[in-house]
This record gives C-alpha cells, structure tokens and sequence, in this order.
C-alpha cells in the first residue's frame, strides 16, 4: 500500500470517519499495515481523530513552507536567506549547509527542512526534527575572526533568536546559558554551531537553530516531553513558520552588523539581559565536576562569570546549567 493511496481513501470524505477495515478491505492489506501507513503519515504531519470502533479523521494536514511567499518576506527585511535551500527531508541542514560551504557558497546562505531524520544536538546528542512542524535551519556566516570567540556567535545568536520570538509569539522567552532558550522551565528552541577554521580562524560558522514553533508534546519521544514545549502549546493556536523564520534572520543580521561594528559588550549586555539565571544561584555540572555559585554575567569570550560563596569569580567555559 502507498501513503498515497492511504491519504486518497482517508480524504474522500471530508469530515468523517473511516474505520481501519474499511481501509484495509479496500486496499487488500492487513489491520496492521493500515496501522503502519497512518503512523508513516502522522511522521509527515498529518493529525488524526481515531475514536474506537468508528476508525480515523484526519484532522490537520501537514503544513508546508510555502517556498515563494518566504522568498519573497525574507527579501523585504534581510539580505539573508539568499541562496535559500528549502527541502522536504534531509538527515541534518548542517551537513548540506557545510557542503556548501566547502564549495564556497556565500554568506547568508540558507538550508531549511520541513523534517530532519538525522537531526544534531550540543554533545552528540539527538535533536527531534518532525515533519512541518518546526523550524529546522542552518545558516552559513563567515565572520573574519580568530576561532575562540565563535561561542560570541552562539551567544549572539541566542539573543537575535530570544527577542525574533518574543516579537513574533508576544511570549516571555529566556536564555539559559549558553543557548538553550526556554519558555516557564521548558525548552523551545536549540542552538548549535560548528565552525571550520584554518590557522585559528574561522573559515565558516554553521548557525544551526531548531525551533519547536508547531511542535505538539506527541510528536516527541516521551523521554524528552517533560523538559520541552512548543510556541503552539505555549500560544494554544499554531504560529506561522514563515514569519518565524524571516523575523529571526532580520534579527540575526542587525545583531551581526552591531557585533562587528562594536564588538561582543552590546550583545554580551542584550544577553545578559534575557538571559534566566543572572543574579540567581546556579548549578553547572561541567565534564569534570559539578559546581554552585550565583551567575553574574558574561566574560569576554562568552564563558558565565559564577560567583563563589568565598566572593571569587570562576568563569566556566561549557557545562549545563541547572537552576
Ligand atoms: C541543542 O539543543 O543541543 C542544539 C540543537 C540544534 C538543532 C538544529 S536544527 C537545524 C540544525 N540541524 C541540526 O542537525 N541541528 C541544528
């Protein structure tokens, strides 16, 4: 059986219910295959009503960027996004994006996919990706700096990301440090960027930003529902990726332009301002060990600033911040 034959018999008649024998008489295959394929389309977006006895509805399609209505609101407000790169599937954007890169594609150069089978988090972990549900992008830069101060850029990042959307949702969205960005204690929005250098200097950076915009908590495997949320839920109605996606490299862009005119003090400055934990007392298990102070701001090179209870600051350069 096809998905496609699957979603013809599903949408003939709209509104209604159509049982799982139904299905399965009609197309010649078994309960558990009609199981299956409502399964591989729910992966691609769909959402079902299935109520016992009287079999599926299906109750929202999938939503699709629309490629020329993005273009064409990127256009008004950045000169990012320019080539764009929109795919249906792909295991990871930064995987295309660094390919393009390596053929010297400019900056500003965008990937976006509707769903990313392969999706990377910060230390290896797995990022969750489903179909039409979020934004899933990576961005190539090409900033003309030594390599250390590439955590500026995620940093930098964290902030444009923060305040694009808080415009565009109107919710009260943190920093954690460094860049997980969270809505009450749950995530809404990753950060990762990976960079190539030569000689100590960047080559490129890869912006990878994931956005839990339509996300509902079942799309996610359960391990991970607890600790994330979605502006959808957050809202209680979806929000337009497109506008999301447009909001945030303008955003992105006028901060990048601050940066290299002014250096890291103002971003540092706009992050310590959103950021969750200023001012609070803090846990951060690092590799090595686990340590709690209060968090009072950002060094120079992006690390947090952790005052000891003797009055001494330790800065700590990665970990996971709990508080
Ligand atoms: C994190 O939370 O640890 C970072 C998540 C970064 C996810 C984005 S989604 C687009 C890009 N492609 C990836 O594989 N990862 C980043």
């Amino acid at each position: 059986m096809r998905d496609e034959q699957l979603l013809e018999l599903l949408t003939e008649r709209p509104g209604e219910y159509i049982s799982g024998e139904e299905i399965s008489r009609r197309l010649s295959v078994s309960r558990t295959a009609v199981w299956k394929g409502i399964n591989r389309l729910k992966e691609q977006g769909y959402e079902f009503d299935s109520v016992t006895r009287r079999g599926y509805r299906i109750v929202r399609l999938p939503d699709r960027f629309d490629e020329v209505s993005l273009r064409l609101q990127l256009g008004k407000l950045t000169s990012w996004g320019q080539p764009l790169h929109l795919l249906d599937t792909i295991g990871s954007t930064q995987d295309l994006a660094r390919e393009l890169a390596e053929k010297g594609a400019p900056e500003g150069t965008l990937v976006i996919a509707e769903q990313q089978t392969a999706g990377r988090g910060r230390q290896g972990r797995v990022f969750h990706s489903p179909a039409g549900r979020g934004v899933w992008m990576t961005l190539l830069l090409r900033p003309q700096q030594p390599l250390q101060y590439t955590s500026q850029l995620t940093l930098l990042a964290a902030v444009a990301i923060c305040r694009a959307l808080r415009d565009v949702s109107g919710l009260d969205i943190g920093i954690k440090w460094p860049n997980d960005l969270l809505i009450g204690n749950r995530k809404v929005c990753g950060i990762l960027v990976e960079s190539a250098a030569e000689d100590g200097h960047v080559r490129y950076a890869l912006g990878g930003f994931g956005i839990d915009v339509n996300v509902a908590l079942e799309d996610l495997p359960e391990e991970v529902r607890p600790l994330a949320t979605s502006l959808r839920i957050e809202r209680g109605e979806p929000v337009d990726r497109t506008a999301v996606v447009v909001a945030i490299l303008s955003e992105l862009e006028t901060l990048y332009h601050l940066y290299n005119r002014e250096g890291f003090a103002p971003i540092a400055a706009l992050w310590e301002a959103s950021a969750l934990a200023i001012g609070k007392v803090v846990t951060v298990k690092t590799l090595q060990h686990t340590m709690t102070g209060i968090a009072r701001g950002l060094g120079e090179n992006g690390e947090l600033l952790l005052e000891q209870p003797d009055g001494s600051i330790t800065p700590v350069y990665s970990g996971e911040v709990g508080f």
